[in-house]
């Protein structure tokens, strides 16, 4: 029996991964030029640094000799040394350069061996992995896999604006990370705050959504004026009209952008899968509002902060529910975002699968209402 709001096949949390994407591994702030760092995306381990040139690299965390772990051993700035036999791979192409074992008549062709190298780039306060589909088992690592996209920026609309970020563990599987992320009824109950919102403002709200290449548009529109933050903005920009869209794009990706008149805010937030049970929120905001307001970014920041920490806190206590494996269900019209998600990503599956165009879950533009 079925009361048709149960989760069916392709819309359970299966914390399936998405490989050929860019990730947010690891805030640049944590990566200094003398250390190399540990960072594991999609179970995959690896070991970020950067180049006496200051430029990031990322290399699969285990020596393709004996599995030793690379962030075990020693970096002069262009070569990782493995720390057990010291074999010496190139920084940026994993390309072994030396192994010291070898006489001067033993032929092994040292420069077809390769630790594994990741394309990276850095921005917006990140350094970004592109981690591919995983390669067929016991083949071995050649050059890294070219991704045919830059990673992902946080859209900006002047040349002066501030940036900051932060960062939180989540207990969970990226499913429940994501479908936390999107959900709009739980505000009124987890982010409670004098100066937002009281659990006592729920009201009913409708929001028109539309697809997009590879996710869903909340269309632009005039944001509730419940929250006396979007009063205290309208006031302040001199604006008629404050415009939201906030999009969601596979495979983890949040983009909110706010625009009044000259002024606007936007943000990047990620859910990064680390393992199967445990992931990364990630946010970055820049924005051009409040630049006289030396406060402005400690304010910004401290409410962000707070918002991620109830989210954090909540799905700290849901995991402890999860443990037990319950049954689960998505209603509409609250969890129809979660359900788009999940037919995303089973489309983009299907899509590798079967190697024709993906196809989108969503036919045209919805309106969707629910109570928050
Ligand atoms: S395990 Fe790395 S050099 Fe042997
Ligand atoms: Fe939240």
């Amino acid at each position: 029996m079925t009361n048709g709001n149960e989760l069916s096949g392709d819309q359970k949390p299966n914390s399936l991964m998405l490989f050929g994407f860019w990730y947010r591994a690891i805030p640049s702030e944590q990566v200094n030029r003398n250390r190399l760092h540990k960072a594991i995306l999609l179970e995959t381990p690896l070991v970020v640094g950067r180049d006496a040139q200051g430029r990031a690299f990322a290399l699969h965390d285990a020596c393709p000799h004996r599995g030793m772990p690379l962030s075990c051993g020693r970096f002069d700035g262009q070569d990782v040394e493995c720390s057990y036999h010291g074999w010496k791979f190139d920084a940026h192409s994993g390309q072994c350069q030396i192994i010291p074992s070898l006489t001067a008549d033993q032929k092994l062709k040292v420069d077809r061996i390769y630790a594994g190298s990741y394309a990276c780039e850095e921005h917006d306060n990140y350094i970004w992995v592109f981690i591919p589909e995983p390669k067929p088992q016991g083949a071995g690592f050649t050059k890294a896999v070219e991704p045919d996209v830059p990673a992902p920026r946080v859209p900006t609309f002047s040349d002066k604006f501030k940036i900051a970020h932060l960062t939180a563990d989540l207990p969970v599987s990226v499913d429940h990370g994501i479908i936390g992320l999107m959900d709009p009824a739980h505000g009124p109950f987890v982010h409670q705050a004098w100066w937002w919102r009281s659990r006592h403002s729920i009201h009913e709200k409708q929001k028109n959504f539309e697809p997009i290449p590879y996710g869903f548009r909340m269309s632009a529109h005039t944001p509730s004026s419940n929250s006396a933050p979007y009063k205290l903005l309208r006031l302040y920009a001199d604006a008629d009209s404050i415009t939201t869209t906030i999009d969601f794009v596979l495979p983890n990706m949040r983009l909110e952008t706010i625009r009044a008149g000259k002024y606007w805010f936007s943000s990047l937030t990620t859910v990064t899968p680390i393992t199967r049970s445990h992931c990364r929120i990630d946010v970055v905001a820049a924005w051009n509002l409040f630049r006289w307001c030396p406060l402005a970014p400690e304010l910004l920041k401290f409410v962000f902060a707070k918002f991620v920490e109830q989210d954090r806190q909540t799905m700290e206590d849901q995991a402890a529910g999860l443990g037990y494996n319950p049954h689960l269900m998505l209603i509409d019209d609250a969890d129809r975002p979660a359900k788009w998600y999940f037919e995303l990503k089973a489309a983009y599956l299907e899509s590798k699968r079967t190697g024709e165009e993906m196809r989108h879950p969503m036919a045209g533009p919805v309106t969707l209402r629910w109570r928050s």
